[in-house]
């Protein structure tokens, strides 16, 4: 019999990865495509979910063609998502009314402002774990409603929207959903991507009846929640669909939370950093959900079938690797491999910080108005003081959620288990363990986030019996020690501060 295998789709902020998994999570296929970024104005951030699904098919078909993997072969598919992105579509055509609105979208800022100024804030923390901020679908999907109609998209229909979706013409969804939509035809979602909504309660575990009404969200337009893996399975592949075969859809996550899920961060107080786009810092909590008093957020970590929901404290930082993106957008580097080089090639920055609020500050600062900023600059600054800034920044940022994280959970980091495309770069992990002063565990697989939706897809088929054999998988590549004094590492956060406080408040409109 031919050797079996399980397929996870990465759908990312830059990009769709296809990769499939065998038995002891070693990679057999991995096959990536970049889509557009569409900023129709400044702040604002969209993609197309007709690309999105079109790259989806063609990365899962390239990668099991590279890989000689056939459709049949594979047991089961996981999906695992950038988070927070809204799809609004038609329940009938399945076509987007409009572009995805994509997490670092800021243009509900006002609408935030207005219910912070209402005194809901609590009152939103308390249901969902989150801060009240334009990062999550809820004013996302308010804003689609109310204004995308004249924008005359890809709406098959012309009818004014908020009046369609109430006569529940029209479906919404992150891009797990839209994704499970396109290949199951059903309308689902996890758990972990539903706490992300700011629609959803995470204490009663399902949507809640008054953000809906205060987000204008018709009920009908929510996606049925499930478990991260469940063996109920979300529904399977059309067998005259793309993949030509009835695959078993059996697992979604949030992609940190797949990442908190591929690192095998299990047990209470486990947790990861992943260097994507953004960095996300998450804490397994277990089956309490702890709030944060220091700026961090409650989140669902994960949940298997039949078993209860595990939740997470974490930090999100939006800006990360798209900051070295940023360098090279800008000509100072060719590419992200030459940031090492450059960086390494002066002893520091000569006083230069850059703090990459570009798309606003998340944790701990949530200031949705900051904007990037640079200073301390002289007349003998160069580019190499300014890409080791940016890569600091990267570490700074950490160190901000690690100090909140300690404080809220109470538990003392001793290894910080990282992961992401921004850690294949030795000069910043080793950066980071002096910033943090922590040690820092880069594993063998670093696409923890592909792995982790095929661990939770896996488990729900009985591809694999238990977590417990995950955890063998688990493969150290390179530990990181702090090498910098840590009075040295205090001084340079301290300033830190500083130049945070400088980007703060900045964008007018
Ligand atoms: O919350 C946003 C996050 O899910 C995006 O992750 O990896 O696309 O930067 P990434």
């Amino acid at each position: 019999m031919a050797d079996t295998y399980v397929g996870a789709i990465d759908q990312g902020t830059t990009g769709t990865r296809f990769m499939v998994f065998d038995h002891s999570g070693q990679v057999v296929a991995n096959a990536y495509e970049k889509h557009e970024q569409i900023y129709p104005e400044p702040g604002w951030v969209e993609h197309d979910p007709v690309e999105i699904w079109e790259n989806t098919q063609e990365v899962v078909t390239k990668g099991l063609a590279d890989a000689g993997v056939g459709a049949e072969q594979l047991e089961a598919l996981g999906i695992t998502n950038q988070r927070e992105t809204t799809i609004v579509w038609d329940k009938e055509t399945g076509k987007p009314v409009h572009n995805a609105l994509v997490w670092q979208d800021r243009r509900t800022t006002d609408r935030v402002e207005e219910i912070q100024e209402e005194d809901k804030v609590e009152w939103i923390r308390g249901k969902t774990g989150l801060e009240c901020d334009a990062y999550f679908s809820a004013t996302k999907t308010e804003w689609i409603l109310d204004n995308a109609e004249p924008l005359k998209m890809q709406s098959s229909r012309g009818a004014d929207l908020r009046e369609r979706a109430e006569d529940g013409e029209l479906l919404m969804g992150t891009i797990d959903a839209w994704l499970i939509y396109k290949l199951t035809g059903n309308h689902i979602t996890d758990v972990s991507n539903a706490s992300r909504t700011m629609l959803y309660n995470i204490h009663d575990m399902e949507w809640d009846d008054e953000l809906l009404e205060e987000f204008g969200v018709p009920k009908s337009m929510v996606p049925e929640v499930r478990p991260s893996s469940d063996e109920s399975l979300y529904g399977h592949t059309d067998a005259d669909g793309f993949l030509e075969e009835e695959v078993p859809v059996a697992g979604a996550l949030g992609d940190q939370q797949a990442a908190l899920f591929g690192q095998t961060c299990f047990d209470k107080g486990d947790a990861k950093n992943t260097y994507g786009t953004g960095a996300f810092y998450l804490m397994n909590t277990g089956s309490e959900a702890v709030a944060s008093d220091n700026g961090l957020l409650t989140t669902v970590g994960f949940q298997m079938s039949g078993e209860p929901v595990q939740y997470a404290l974490e930090g999100s930082i939006f800006i990360a690797g798209a900051a070295i993106e940023w360098l090279e957008d800008v000509d100072l580097i060719n590419n992200a491999a030459q940031t090492a080089e450059l960086a390494r090639s002066v002893d520091s920055t000569d006083g230069v910080y850059m703090v990459p609020a570009f798309t606003g500050l998340g944790a701990p600062h949530w200031d949705g108005r900051a904007r990037g900023t640079i200073v301390g600059m002289t007349r003998g600054t160069r580019k190499e003081h300014i890409v080791r800034a940016t890569l600091e920044s990267i570490a700074y940022q950490t160190r901000d959620l690690a100090e909140a994280m300690e404080e809220d959970s109470g538990v003392e980091m001793t290894t910080l288990r990282v992961d992401g495309g921004a850690v294949k770069n030795n000069f910043l992990c080793q950066l980071q363990s002096d910033i943090i002063q922590t040690d820092i565990a880069r594993p063998q697989v670093d696409e923890t986030t592909a792995l982790g939706s095929a661990y939770a897809a896996g488990l729900a088929v009985g591809y694999w019996d238990t977590v417990d054999e995950l955890r063998d998988n688990w493969q150290v590549d390179e530990e990181f020690s702090p090498e910098m004094e840590a009075e040295k590492a205090d001084k340079m956060y301290d300033r830190w501060d500083d130049a945070v406080d400088r980007s703060r408040d900045w964008a007018q409109e």
